[in-house]
C-alpha cells in the first residue's frame, strides 16, 4: 500500500520551518501532498496561486507535490487516498489547538490519522506571521525563509 500523507496549512509564505517538516515527511511517507488552504479567512500576504508557486519552486523532493483544498480537510484526505495528516508542532502553545483539530478530524473520519512532527530546533520559533511582521519592520529574514521567498517579499514590498 502506498503511504500517502497530506501536510495542510496556509503557507503564507512557506518558511524553512515548513520545509523542514516537508523533508521529514518525504523521508517517512511514500508520497506527500502539501495542501494549501483556499479560504482561511486570514488576510493573506500572498495569493493562493503565489503560495502554491513558491512551494513548488522550493520543494525539491520527487515524492512531494502541491495541491489546494477547501472545505473539510478529512474529506480532501479521503479523496486523495491519504491515510495521514501531518502537522508541525513548535511549542506547547501549538498543542492545545492541534489536539482539538486532530480529535475532531478523527471523529469526522476515523480512517485518517494525524501525525505531529517537530522541526529542527533552529526553526522551532518560526512562524509565517512572525516572518511577515519582522520583514515589514525592516528586519532581516534571511536564513529563515528560502531565498526565493525572500526575493518575492522584497519585490512585493520594496524598502
Ligand atoms: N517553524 C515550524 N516548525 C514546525 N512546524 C511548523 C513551523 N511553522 C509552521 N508549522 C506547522 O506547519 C503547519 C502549517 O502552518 P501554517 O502555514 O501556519 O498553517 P495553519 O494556518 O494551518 O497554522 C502547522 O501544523 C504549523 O504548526
Ligand atoms: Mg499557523
Amino acid at each position: 500500500m502506498t503511504r500517502r500523507a497530506i501536510y495542510p496549512g496556509s503557507f503564507d509564505p512557506i518558511t524553512n520551518g515548513h520545509l523542514d517538516i516537508i523533508e521529514r515527511s518525504a523521508n517517512m511517507f511514500d508520497e506527500v501532498i502539501v495542501a494549501v488552504l483556499v479560504n482561511d479567512g486570514k488576510d493573506p500576504m500572498f495569493s493562493l496561486e503565489e503560495r502554491v508557486e513558491m512551494i513548488r519552486a522550493v520543494s525539491r523532493w520527487s515524492n512531494v507535490r502541491v495541491g489546494t483544498f477547501e472545505g473539510l480537510l478529512v474529506q480532501y484526505a479521503v479523496e486523495q487516498g491519504a491515510q495521514v495528516i501531518v502537522r508541525g508542532i513548535r511549542a506547547v502553545s501549538d498543542y492545545e489547538y492541534e489536539l482539538q483539530m486532530a480529535l475532531m478530524n478523527r471523529r469526522l473520519e476515523p480512517r485518517v490519522e494525524t501525525v505531529f512532527m517537530m522541526s529542527a530546533e533552529a526553526y522551532s520559533y518560526l512562524s509565517s506571521r512572525l516572518i511577515k511582521e519582522v520583514f515589514k519592520l525592516g528586519g532581516s529574514i534571511s536564513g529563515l525563509v528560502p531565498p526565493d521567498v525572500e526575493q518575492r517579499m522584497k519585490q512585493r514590498f520594496p524598502s
